[in-house]
């Protein structure tokens, strides 16, 4: 190719409109435009995906918000289930937990109908059942209930028809809670961060999500490896991004999440970035996942 093709390449990489040159072609795959998805006929029944990964701090409960507002602006019927006892995809969302009904409460059978627990949120289509600390305890009180495994998929098969896609925002552990959830879901979405380290634990996350598929839910599937906080100038994320790409392929999700310090921001606001800040390049980056896991027939 001649120098002005690879310029003129490069150029009309960097004007598409809605991304920013780093988003574009970080796994090494060709460029593609998701198409704006079209509205669908009926509601439900819901596909129930995990968002699911041991180390804390990698972008779950951050994508459970923006991937649930961005789902939820594309005329999805969401509802984000709080799985962490720290109780952040509650506070994220605006829910004040102390008195709320909880998960813990339809886990435990205290409550038994989920929609005492559902609140809606401030983003139109997206609902949440919230956490709070309560949950801490919930892993020592299941523990001898038959088939401890199963609870929250029995919660969740309440409210299934409601709902379009239910997002599980699952605790930096692989203990009987997040088993709970990967038992409950049709799909797992694991954020990893483009750091040092990144794979370190991924071999037992996927060991697990394994096991679960054997012996507790043969339909799972590895939906998605959603790398998060990339930062396209440094060497080192563009390094840690294609050794996951070895290891994932095409399972590694064409859109990135570039690092940026509005998420904290959106945090306290207590809103999505998506609503806090609908211009930014996270939350074009954060529809375009929406867009991509449409397209993928991830979510319907
Ligand atoms: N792409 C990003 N760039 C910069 N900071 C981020 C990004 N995604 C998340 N964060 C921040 O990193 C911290 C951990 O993210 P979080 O989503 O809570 O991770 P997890 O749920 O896996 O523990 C939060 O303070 C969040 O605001
Ligand atoms: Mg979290």
């Amino acid at each position: 190719m001649t120098r002005s093709g690879v310029s003129r390449s490069g150029e009309s990489v960097a004007e598409l409109p809605g991304l920013e040159a780093p988003v574009l072609g970080p796994t090494g795959r060709p460029f593609t435009e998701f198409a704006e998805p079209a509205p669908l006929k009926g509601v439900g029944p819901a596909r129930i995906i995990s968002l699911c990964n041991q180390k804390g701090g990698v972008g779950k409960t951050t994508t459970t918000i923006n991937l649930g507002a961005a789902l939820a602006k594309y005329g999805r019927r969401v509802l984000a289930v709080d799985f962490d006892p720290q109780g952040a995809l509650s506070a994220g969302l605006g829910v004040q937990t102390h008195d709320a009904v909880t998960i813990y409460d339809l886990l435990l059978g205290v409550v038994k109908d989920p929609h005492e627990a559902i609140i809606k949120t401030e983003v139109e289509n997206l609902d949440i059942i919230p956490a709070n600390i309560d949950l801490s305890a919930a892993e020592v009180h299941l523990v001898n209930e038959v088939a401890r495994e199963q609870i929250l998929a029995s919660v969740l098969r309440k409210v299934s028809g409601e709902y379009d896609v239910i997002l599980v925002d699952c605790q930096p552990s692989l203990g009987l809670l997040t088993v709970n959830a990967l038992t409950a879901s049709h799909g797992v979405i694991i954020p990893l961060e483009c750091e040092f380290f990144a794979l370190r634990g991924v071999a037992l996350l996927v060991e697990t999500i394994d096991k679960v598929r054997d012996r507790l839910n043969p339909a799972l599937e590895l939906d998605a490896i959603l790398a998060t906080m990339f930062d396209s100038r440094t060497l080192h994320s563009r390094e840690v991004l294609q050794r996951v790409v070895e290891a994932f392929g095409d399972r590694v999700l064409e859109t990135v999440i570039g690092r940026t310090v509005k998420f904290p921001d959106a945090s306290v606001a207590g809103k999505p970035i998506i609503e806090f800040a609908p211009e930014h390049p996270a939350s074009k980056a954060y529809r375009t996942v929406a867009r991509e896991l449409i397209s993928r027939g991830a979510v319907a």
